[in-house]
Order: C-alpha cells, then sequence, then structure tokens
C-alpha cells in the first residue's frame, strides 16, 4: 500500500471582516505573452488531460522576470486558496496576500490571452514562503495535476496549468519520455513511476525570480537540497474542476463546502508495474 508522506502545514486564518483585494491589471508591470501561442502548452491545452503526452517532454514557459519587492518578514504557507470561481473574471484575495498581486497580475495577463478573454478556469493560489525542512517532499520527481481515473476522482477535463515563482533554487524540470498511456491509474501511482525512470542527466534548471509555467505533463520537483534554508515558492493555478480538498486553506471571501473526501494516494498499490522489483 502507498502510504502519503506529505507534511500537512497548518494553514493561516486569513481575516473575513476586511474587505478582499481585488486583482486587476491596470497597474501591471505588463509582459507581452504571445511568445507561448505555438508552445505545446497551448497547442494541447484544450485537449482532455490524456496520459499519451507524457511521451512528449517540453520544457516550461518563461513568462518574465518579476521582482517581488514586499516579501513579508514571518512565514507564510497557504495551499491551493481558491481566489477565483470559474465563472467570475475577478480575483478577490484576503488583505494579508496582497504582496502576491504583481505575480498574480503576471499569471492572470497570460491566462486572458491563453483563455482569450474567457478566464473559465478555477484560479488558486499557493504560498510556501518559509524554510525547506517545513515543506513536503515536492523535491520528488512528480507532476502537477495528473488527472487519475480512480473511481472517487472527478471525470477527466482540460488540463490545468501552473504559473511558478521562487526567489532561488528554481524548479527543476526532466526531459525523459515516460510512456505511460495504458498505466491504469485507478490502481497505480504515476509519480512513482516518474521517480524510477527519471533520467538525471535530463534535467532542466528554471530561472530563479522568473514566472514559469507549464502543465501536468511536465514533470519536475523542488531541487534537492541538504542543508533547510529560506526560500519562497508563489504558485498560481488555472484549473478546470474544483480541488475537492478539505486541506485546502480558505479564502473568507469565496467559502466552499467541506467534500469529506477519500485521500485517494493511500489507495495504491506499491509499485507501478506489478512484480516489477527492480
Ligand atoms: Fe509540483
Amino acid at each position: 500500500m502507498y502510504t502519503s508522506t506529505y507534511k500537512r502545514i497548518e494553514s493561516p486564518v486569513f481575516d473575513g471582516t476586511k474587505l478582499p483585494v481585488r486583482v486587476d491589471l491596470a497597474h501591471a508591470d505588463l509582459v507581452d505573452p504571445r511568445h507561448v501561442l505555438f508552445s505545446p502548452q497551448a497547442k494541447r491545452k484544450d485537449e482532455i488531460f490524456n496520459q499519451r503526452f507524457f511521451a512528449d517532454p517540453s520544457i516550461p514557459i518563461e513568462c518574465g522576470k518579476l521582482v517581488m519587492e514586499k516579501l513579508p518578514q514571518e512565514d507564510v504557507f497557504v495551499a491551493r486558496l481558491l481566489i477565483k470561481p470559474k465563472d467570475r473574471v475577478v480575483a478577490q484575495l484576503p488583505e494579508e496576500l496582497s504582496w502576491v498581486t504583481p505575480f498574480l497580475q503576471r499569471c492572470i495577463q497570460y491566462e486572458v490571452f491563453l483563455t482569450e478573454g474567457k478566464m473559465d478556469y478555477f484560479w488558486y493560489l499557493t504560498v510556501r514562503h518559509g524554510s525547506t525542512s517545513l515543506l513536503g517532499n515536492d523535491d520528488v520527481w512528480h507532476c502537477d495535476g495528473f488527472q487519475s481515473m480512480h473511481e472517487a476522482c472527478v471525470p477527466r477535463h482540460r488540463p490545468e496549468r501552473n504559473y511558478v515563482w521562487t526567489s532561488e533554487d528554481a524548479t527543476e524540470f526532466n526531459l525523459t519520455p515516460f510512456f505511460i498511456e495504458h498505466l491504469d491509474s485507478a490502481k497505480y501511482n504515476a509519480h512513482l513511476h516518474f521517480q524510477k525512470y527519471a533520467v538525471e542527466s535530463l534535467t532542466v534548471k528554471g530561472r530563479a525570480q522568473n514566472v514559469l509555467m507549464f502543465d501536468p505533463y511536465q514533470v519536475h520537483r523542488r531541487p534537492v537540497m541538504h542543508e533547510p534554508k529560506h526560500r519562497t515558492l508563489l504558485r498560481f493555478s488555472a484549473i478546470d474542476a474544483m480541488i475537492m480538498d478539505d486541506k485546502n486553506t480558505q479564502n473568507p471571501h469565496i467559502p466552499v463546502p467541506k467534500f469529506n473526501r477519500l485521500d485517494i494516494r493511500d489507495t495504491f498499490v506499491q509499485d507501478v508495474y506489478a512484480g516489477d522489483s527492480k
């Protein structure tokens, strides 16, 4: 049985009595997003999630350098905070996170371009601002947004997009082709396959203090660190289906019900291929 080792970090509680911060592009530090037009990520964005795309490795898209001048003194950990439902066009942030606005403006600019103004995705924000010793096991090869065929999961839908900014030690990507088209994702954990078969020499490093965009078919990790250090990671996710996880940080301005769902990571058998002992 696969047992999840991901550490759970207490989420902050935001003050819902203050007005939400609205994110708009009026004062954004604009970067031309047209260079994404012919990227693999743009071409496959409207195709329902399909495991065959893992055989086509690709590099992340650089959405430009971004200097974040107002990083807070104290640690901040926010897990998948919903900042915009699918049917709205305005993002709403708790006031305590207003310092993230320049990052969000950059991401939203690309989303407006890619969705031709529709922005018909749920938007989530993750913040990890503190010691890497407090983080989970994201220093192993994995992807963000794998859509399992497990019966507890929602039906497959369009792939998500993730935009990541790191203060240092930028995210690493692996360009190994992974042939998992026929992997039974209801039974096996694809991430174990990535970790086992990723070729280390096919690693490329992103640039810190740049916004990097990637989709679920791009296997990546936080660089392996031998000593814990202070690091900031900001992640904006545009997702076709709501993340029904009670461990998400709650946005007082966009309340969601309690979901009481199963963590399917605890239901997987140990290895990807039965009988494979390599
Ligand atoms: Fe990740």
